[in-house]
């Protein structure tokens, strides 16, 4: 019998991870989500509080979800398995799973949209808006069209099947390598483009000047969950993509990198969309159909704005695809590795689930829109409950595994591999990684769990 580490693929080469993993983490996140995610909270001080979390919970967690995956070259499910004789921990791995499906749900939907937008882009749709709010307008006409919406999220979830059928090496790691420069090329353009609109400088202000007096409760936390969201945390996705690292490759700074590339994609993306919003007097605050509304204009104002809105919502879709293949490789790879399935029907069984779970998500835009559960929409809630309950549930016991369970006595001769020099030159930065996994992100965690809980008996009640 071949044991599952040798005939287990692994990534090419020490970049093909990190841009396989970067892929992972830059997509709709970074691009459609972030913008109006900190639209909706303010802009700087958001922006402040985001950067924080990223620096002093994710990048940790990061480090240790990549290290558990590399140590026992499993599935989440399997990782647990392998690193505590304690079954309870299993269930961990399975809340990883399920959100795979949960993420899938509104993601399919959101990266559908980029789909239809190509399609638009290349009819020059955008050329014939006569005022700004008339892209809000066509948007939403397009989005209660059922046929379009569902039609759009199918054709996504087919693609993304496609490439996990095919595997890690050829798929995901080789479409990274080539998708992701080109769309930081595009992003830095629009930017400049953004920055050279009349009226940029109010949407400069509104990122980089804080005003504290805005920040609330409530956007702490959503600070914390997209921090998770952006970076594929709390789920076993970098885990997953950990555990085809080889013991050679040095998980703190590949984890660091990651975190960097992810963070200046977001950051590039809203200057880009943000100068835009404001020069165009639109509003920040709109929610999910922000990009949608205003990137078409600014390619109106673009010498050659046809062409780069071709190639842009292509890239977009591009790299919803590198992060939702992510999350289909985390349900696969546990089908595979824990139930001994084959691949190739895991991934046609649990991609038509995906899609299945997806087509609710899809008709809260049009036929469900009044069907509301804890006052949210379908749509509204897998989102909710992804970036604010599961993955920062995730992070809390992943984070209280390796400092109790697993134990840092393991979890460091582990780190260690590869990372010799680290270990070696500056061991402030491991004790740093340990002090943060042990009490900060716990404490941290279950804090704006606790907030988390409160705001969705607070939705609760008020329309119940
Ligand atoms: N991080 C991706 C984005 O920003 C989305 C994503 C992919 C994800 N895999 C994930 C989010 C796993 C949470 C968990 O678009």
């Amino acid at each position: 019998m071949v044991s599952i580490e040798s005939s287990r693929e692994q990534w090419g080469s020490k970049i093909g991870f990190i841009l396989a993993a970067a892929g992972g983490a830059i997509g709709l996140g970074n691009i459609w989500k972030f913008p109006y995610v900190m639209g909706q909270n303010g802009g700087a001080a958001f922006i402040a509080v985001y950067l924080l979390c990223v620096l002093i919970i994710g990048l940790p967690i990061l480090i240790a979800e990549v290290l558990m995956g590399r140590t026992a070259q499993r599935n989440p499910v399997g990782t647990f398995k392998a690193l505590t004789k304690n079954k309870m921990w299993r269930a961990v791995g399975g809340m990883g799973v399920v959100a795979g499906f949960v993420i899938l749900s509104f993601y399919g939907v959101v990266a559908g949209w980029s789909f239809g937008y190509i399609i638009e882009a290349i009819k020059g749709s955008f050329f014939d808006y006569a005022t700004p709010s008339a892209a809000g307008e066509h948007f939403n006409e397009l989005t209660q069209n059922v046929y379009w919406i569902t039609g759009l999220l199918g054709l996504f979830m087919g693609l993304t099947m496609m490439i996990v059928y095919f595997g890690i090496n050829k798929g995901i790691e080789r479409g990274s390598k080539i998708m992701m420069p080109v769309l930081f090329v595009l992003l830095l353009i629009m930017m400049f483009k953004g920055l050279s609109l009349e009226g940029a400088e109010e949407g400069l202000e509104f990122l980089f000047i804080p005003n504290w007096s805005k920040l609330t409760g409530l956007s702490v936390l959503e600070a914390l969950g997209h921090a998770f969201f952006t970076l594929s945390l709390g789920m076993g996705a970098m885990m997953t993509y950990g555990s085809y690292m080889s013991k050679k490759d040095n998980v703190i700074t590949a984890s660091a990198q990651i975190v960097a590339l992810d963070t200046l994609i977001a950051l590039v993306a809203g200057v880009a969309i943000l100068t835009a919003i404001f020069s165009t007097g639109q509003n920040p605050a709109e929610g999910p159909g922000l990009i949608f509304h205003t990137l078409p204009i600014v390619f109106t104002k673009m010498t050659g704005g046809y062409i780069f809105s071709i190639i842009f919502f292509i890239l977009l879709s591009l790299a919803a695809l590198t992060s939702s293949i992510s999350l289909l490789e985390v349900v696969t790879s546990y089908f595979v590795d824990e139930k001994g399935m084959q691949r190739h029907k895991a991934v046609l069984l649990f991609g038509t689930v995906a899609f299945l779970c997806g087509v609710p998500s899809a008709l809260s835009f049009n036929i469900l829109s009044d069907t509301k559960i804890f006052g949210l929409n379908f749509f509204d809630l897998a989102n909710f409950l992804a970036s604010n309950i599961f993955l920062p549930l995730g992070g809390l016991f992943i984070s209280i595994f390796v400092a109790y369970v697993w134990g840092f006595d393991k979890a460091l001769i582990e780190l260690k591999k590869g990372a010799e020099e680290i270990f070696e030159k500056r061991f402030w930065e491991i004790k740093f990684w340990k002090i943060v996994i042990k009490y900060f992100c716990p404490v941290l965690i279950f804090l704006v769990l606790l907030h988390s809980i409160g705001v969705l008996t607070m939705i609760i009640n008020l329309f119940q």
